[in-house]
C-alpha cells in the first residue's frame, strides 16, 4: 500500500537534502512519512521522532511541521545504535568524533538541518529516549519510532511515548518485517502490539514503514 499520488509532498528543496543526507530510509518511505506527517500536524500538535541520526527522516518532519505551524521533535543520544557501531553492519567512521573515539552524530544532523534552512521548526533533545519521555508532559500529534532496534529499545520508545499520542494521532514504526529472514523483530513486535493493543488501525504501509491511527486509549 503506497500513499496514493494526491498525498502533500515536500517542498522539491526538502526532499532534494532529504536524498543527499546520510541515513537509512528510502525514497517512497520519505514520502510516506511526509504524508503521515502532514496529516498528523494539521492537528495542531507537535510531532515526534525517536531515532534522529543525521537527520534525514528530521527533514520531512520539520517540512511538515512548518507548513502546520508546529514543532517537530527528535530525540536521540546521538551515540548510535548497535548495529552502527565499529565492526557492524551500519558503521559510518565519518561520524566517529576523533576526541572521543565514539559516535557523534550531532554535528552531522546540525549542519543537515541548517542547510535545509528549517532549523526553526524542529526542537532537538539530546539524551536517551526513555529519560526524555519520562520528563515529556503533552499531548503528541504523531509519534515516530525509528531508534534502538532490539527489543529493550522499542518497547521503551512505545511504551514512553505512545501514552502522549492524542486520539486521531498517528504512530510510525521503522523496519517492520512481518518475516525474520527481511530483518530485526523487535519493531515488528511494537507494531503487533500497536495492533493487537485495539487502540490502533493500519493506515499505510510503504515497504517497512508502518502508519497506525490511534483510535483508542490502550497501550
Ligand atoms: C536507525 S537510526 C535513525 C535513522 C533516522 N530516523 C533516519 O531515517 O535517518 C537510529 C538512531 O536511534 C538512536 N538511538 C538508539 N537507541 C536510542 C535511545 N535509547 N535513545 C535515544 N536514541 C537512541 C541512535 O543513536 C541512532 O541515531
Amino acid at each position: 500500500m503506497s500513499p496514493p499520488p494526491e498525498q502533500p509532498q515536500p517542498s522539491p528543496a526538502t526532499f532534494a537534502a532529504f536524498e543527499a543526507a546520510k541515513g537509512f530510509m528510502p525514497a517512497d518511505e520519505g514520502l510516506a512519512l511526509y504524508a503521515a506527517a502532514s496529516q498528523a500536524a494539521g492537528l495542531g500538535l507537535p510531532v515526534l521522532e525517536v531515532g534522529t541520526y543525521c537527520g534525514r527522516s528530521t527533514l520531512l518532519l520539520a517540512d511538515a511541521a512548518r507548513a502546520a505551524g508546529v514543532t517537530a521533535v527528535t530525540v536521540d543520544h546521538h551515540r548510535g545504535s548497535e548495529e552502527q557501531q565499529p565492526g557492524w553492519e551500519y558503521h559510518d567512521p565519518e561520524v566517529v568524533d576523533p576526541h572521543t573515539g565514539l559516535m557523534d552524530t550531532l554535528p552531522a544532523f546540525r549542519r543537515t538541518l541548517h542547510a535545509a534552512g528549517l532549523e526553526e521548526h524542529v526542537v532537538a533533545v539530546v539524551g536517551r529516549s526513555p529519560r526524555a519521555a519520562a520528563l515529556w508532559g503533552r499531548p503528541l500529534g504523531l509519534v515516530f519510532i525509528d531508534g534502538g532496534h532490539t527489543d529493550e529499545h522499542a518497547t521503551a520508545d512505545y511504551e514512553g511515548w505512545v501514552p502522549h499520542l492524542t486520539q486521531g494521532g498517528l504512530l510510525v514504526v521503522h523496519d517492520v518485517f512481518p518475516d525474520p529472514a527481511d530483518g530485526g523483530q523487535a519493531p515488528y513486535r511494537v507494531y503487533r502490539r500497536a495492533l493487537d493493543s485495539g487502540a490502533f488501525r493500519e493506515i499505510s504501509a510503504t515497504r517497512s514503514l508502518r502508519v497506525l491511527l490511534r483510535t483508542g486509549t490502550g497501550l
